[in-house]
């Protein structure tokens, strides 16, 4: 594994699997020595996190807009300990980041396929000045085999036990995963899709995190300056 400490992202429509394959990345990256943190945003402890799980539970609803400058503020609020964490040699995961702003609040957007990626750009510009990560990963499976994932969770506090606005609804889902792989394509460069369906079902979560080793060095791979020939 590379010496710099890595900065890496997991998204995906709501229960893809993208905490359970944070996790497994912590727990591979710890085992191998390399110190590594594991943060998940929204931080629903902070002020900002409060007013997106009102939004969550459907108690407010707001633009797409003003739930995207919440959603950034929310990371701006803790860019100074992710900063502070690869500035002292820690590896740092985080279970959802910019793509999660980009691909849900772009999905609620009532427009044309060239005016979501507007927005998606929009959030981009919006979110440029965060740490940004060497590389995000979209856990990508069918919204179905997502969903019914999720009527098997329990005990989220923030959400009185209850699933969020955006999970109840499958249709828009699908539409948020369309919008991952639209963000995808505009960020080529360091976004990878992982495939985690096996057939109609999902694929081990083992079988996933293998697919993640190998994006992530192929990521790596990719970062790295190409040695001039004969040097
Ligand atoms: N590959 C997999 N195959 C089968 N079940 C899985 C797999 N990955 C995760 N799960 C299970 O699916 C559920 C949802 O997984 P997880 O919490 O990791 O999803 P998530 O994407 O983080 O969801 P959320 O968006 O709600 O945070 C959990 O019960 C988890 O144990
Ligand atoms: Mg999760």
């Amino acid at each position: 594994m590379a010496s710099k400490p890595l900065f890496i992202v997991f998204e995906g429509i709501d229960g893809c699997g993208k905490s359970t394959q944070a996790e497994l990345l912590v727990s591979f990256l710890q085992k191998n020595k390399h110190s590594t943190r594991l943060i998940h945003f929204p931080n629903y402890t902070s002020t900002t996190g409060r007013q997106i799980a009102r939004h969550l539970r459907g108690e407010k609803i707001a633009s797409p807009e003003r739930m995207a400058v919440l959603y950034a503020k929310d990371k701006y609020e803790g860019a100074s300990e992710i900063r502070k964490l690869l500035s002292t040699g820690f590896n740092v995961v985080v279970d959802r980041y910019t793509a999660s702003n980009c691909a849900y609040q772009s999905a609620r957007i009532k427009g044309t396929k060239a005016q979501k990626e507007a927005f998606i750009n929009w959030v981009l510009r919006l979110e440029a000045l965060l740490p940004q990560p060497d590389a995000t990963f979209i856990i990508d499976v069918n919204p179905p085999l997502a969903f019914q994932k999720n009527l098997e969770k329990r005990g989220r506090k923030y959400l009185k036990n209850k699933a969020d606005v955006y999970e109840k609804d499958i249709g828009f889902q699908k539409q948020v995963r369309d919008q991952y792989l639209a963000y995808a394509k505009i960020c080529k460069a360091n976004a990878f899709v992982i495939n985690a369906m096996a057939g109609k079902k999902m694929a081990p979560k083992e079988a996933v995190a293998s697919k993640v080793l190998s994006a992530l060095s192929k990521a790596l791979r990719l970062a790295k300056p190409t040695r001039p020939k004969g040097k």
